[in-house]
């Protein structure tokens, strides 16, 4: 088994892992990789680092989707007779796009698209984004344009987080106080201010952004509205989430050497054991390599000379230095992959295992994600 296969035999592919360890290197790279092989790639990315999302012609064109050019690739000496199209989740819009579809009518669908309250709730509230990730996922999945759709998942604190966000959408418009709420507004035509009061501060937790005369009211039409889009709703947020469990997924995890992110990325690897799905690899992202011999300070002062520098003692100290530096954070890199390695020595099948370097440079055109992508490529089972 290696990268390349699982490629080839998936669907899509879900970039997860804590903040910052490299979801979007990790899911433009593998989209890169699949369009070597020949296939044609959906990256579903959130919010690029700005370089990346220019080299790959997102930022010139403006536009939601776009397909990297074969020009592109010829600059980077790259290789693709597949494709890589990159699309940029808006979660707003993805929110838009469901009030569109399941909105009993015209008038319905504006009154919850101009209510004060839906932009709250269709960009802040929480899992929202996460679930928008999902539900664009789902939304494309069958798309026949492509052969794999890769998602990379919003930069959450937990990882956990993406794959309840179904679920607790579910249970936020099908709770108890948000039917009580639609009820009493339903039974008098108008809520009483009285009534609301007494329940406001239960029912309305986590919305207190918003002040002003006619607030309660408006929240209560807004979450009447909103009724209207529950039966389509709350089905489809069941569809996206047994989409995720299904076979043609597969999951990478995504992981720094760090003690916290490999304590994360193994309890999510758990849950997914637990949910009855199974990580189907790990990148270990980031990784300092030992230099190969650490350098004595005689061979430093040549290398010095031989480049033409000029040689300067204190540029001879400073360079040992930093090569004992490195030589130490790769030292400290493996110590802290042992738990990792001892933990996934247990599962079975054994799951992919790429280690990408901690490059000296950003990853953000097509010729570092290139190297991002030979990194893993190189993995095997
Ligand atoms: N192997 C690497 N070597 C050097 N830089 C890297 C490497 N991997 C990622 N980076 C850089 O680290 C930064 C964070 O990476 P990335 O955006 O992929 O993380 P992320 O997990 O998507 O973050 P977030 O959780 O904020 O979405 C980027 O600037 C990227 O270029
Ligand atoms: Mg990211």
């Amino acid at each position: 088994m290696n990268f390349e296969t699982l490629i080839d035999s998936r669907r899509v592919i879900l970039c997860v892992g804590s903040g910052g360890v490299g979801k979007t290197t990790t899911a433009a790279a593998l989209g890169l990789l699949a369009a070597q092989r020949g296939r044609r790639a959906l990256c579903l990315t959130i919010d690029p680092a700005r370089r990346l999302a220019q080299s790959l012609g997102l930022e010139e064109f403006r536009a939601d989707a776009q397909q990297v050019s074969a020009e592109r690739f010829r600059q980077a000496g790259i290789e693709a007779p597949g494709s890589l199209t990159v699309m940029m989740l808006n979660t707003k819009r993805t929110f838009d796009e469901i009030v569109e579809r399941y909105a009993s009518s015209p008038e319905v669908r504006d009154r919850i698209m101009h209510n004060q309250m839906y932009h709250y709730v269709s960009t802040a509230l929480a899992g929202t984004q996460e679930y928008m990730a999902m539900e664009k996922l789902y939304a494309v999945k069958n798309d026949p344009n492509f052969d794999l759709i890769i998602l990379d998942t919003p930069p959450t604190s937990n990882a956990l987080d993406f794959l309840d966000a179904p679920d607790r959408l579910i249970d936020a418009l099908d709770s108890s106080a948000t039917r009580w709420l639609i009820r009493a507004f339903e039974s008098t035509g108008r809520l009483s201010f009285d009534l609301l009061a007494r329940s406001a501060a239960m029912a309305l937790r986590g919305v207190g952004k918003f002040t002003g005369t006619g607030f309660l009211e408006q929240v209560a039409e807004f979450l009447t509205e909103l009724n209207d889009l529950f039966g389509g709703f709350t089905q489809r947020a069941r569809q996206v989430q047994s989409a995720l469990r299904a076979a043609d997924v597969a999951y990478v995890l995504v992981t720094s050497p760090s003690p916290t992110t490999i304590r994360e990325v193994l309890f999510f690897s758990e849950r997914l054991t637990q949910l009855g799905m199974s990580s189907d690899a790990f990148v270990i992202n980031r990784i300092h390599h030992p230099p190969p011999n650490a350098p004595s300070q005689q061979a430093i002062r040549q290398a010095v000379e031989q480049s033409g520098l000029a040689l300067d003692e204190d540029v001879v100290t400073r360079l040992q230095a930093i090569m004992k530096d490195e030589a130490t954070q790769a030292a400290m890199d493996a110590h802290h992959l042992l738990v990792l390695h001892e933990a996934l020595h247990l599962v079975d099948p054994a799951p992919l295992r790429a280690m990408v370097p901690a490059f000296p440079y950003d990853v953000h055109d097509l010729e570092s994600l290139h190297d991002v992508a030979k990194a893993l490529a190189r993995v095997t089972t």
